[in-house]
């Protein structure tokens, strides 16, 4: 596993801060009406003005800047033509690469009105992932972060947690070790050392936690075509408490001063 120094996670916070910036910006402009391949040119430029590359592009052939994932696509959805419409949820993942370090994270938005059931699944994943947080501490086991995350989405709400794809270690590369899984047992797994940092990313089922891949080679669906949620934030293990290098509170703020957008869940 591979451990930063303190000046290595000053320069990946600028990574992980340029990627909440750039959501940020999607947060101001989503809309009904707008395409997610909108989104993906209004990402890429955004991240080269600001001196950085898109990671995600040709990475294992992958074709476009930011993964879309509307309704019942879980991850790797590809932008498309398809107008966005009221009622919609997407999820924007992003990746950068600034100075050689990687930023990597995601958040799932809201277009107007959606049921209740759907409002819950949206706040109880954001809620489900800084549980995971909490336990990215030195000492503890990337069991305790996977347990944590499976017990607020599956154990409380009976969600269907995904078990193909996992969170994982973030760095010069955008995949390093270890895998973090969003289910899991306590005190299992490998042993958590300051400074290691993880992208921790749950990805949640409104029904069951059965997935099944696109002919495309990347879209990830849910069986039951219920709608699938994914947040996803760049994190530092340390001490007491983890230090998010990703911030939500800039792409928050410009949620909710977005009409279209609904944040009547926190
Ligand atoms: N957040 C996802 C991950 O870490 C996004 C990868 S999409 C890809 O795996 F295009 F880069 F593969
Ligand atoms: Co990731």
């Amino acid at each position: 596993m591979i451990y930063k120094t303190d000046a290595e996670i000053a320069l990946m916070k600028q990574a992980a801060l340029l990627v909440s910036k750039t959501l940020a910006e999607v947060a101001s402009v989503l809309k009904p009406g707008i395409t997610t391949m909108e989104i993906d040119k209004l990402c890429a430029t955004f991240v080269k003005d600001h001196k950085a590359i898109p990671s995600f592009l040709n990475y294992r052939g992958y074709p476009y800047n930011v993964c879309a994932s509307v309704n019942d696509v879980v991850v790797h959805g590809f932008p498309d033509n398809i107008p966005l419409k009221e009622g919609d949820i997407v999820s924007i993942d992003m990746g950068v690469i600034l100075n050689g370090w990687h930023g990597d994270h995601a958040y799932t938005f809201i277009l107007g009105e959606v049921s209740s059931e759907l409002l819950q699944l949206v706040r109880v994943t954001k809620e489900s992932l800084y549980k995971g947080i909490e336990q990215a501490i030195i000492n503890n086991r990337v069991g305790d972060i996977s347990y944590a995350i499976q017990e607020h989405t599956e154990k409380k709400y009976g969600y269907g947690v995904v078990r193909e794809l996992v969170g994982h270690g973030l760095g010069r590369s955008l995949h390093e070790d270890p895998q973090v899984p969003n289910y899991g047992k306590r005190g299992n797994g490998p042993k958590l050392k300051e400074n290691l940092v993880l992208a921790i990313e749950p990805m949640i089922n409104l029904g069951t936690r059965e997935v099944f891949t696109e002919s495309d080679g990347w879209t990830v669906k849910t069986r039951d075509g219920k709608p699938s949620v994914h947040f996803e934030h760049d994190v530092c293990v340390k001490r007491d408490k983890a230090l998010i290098l990703s911030d939500y509170s800039i792409i928050e703020t410009a949620e909710k001063a977005n009409a279209n957008l609904n944040s009547n869940y926190y």
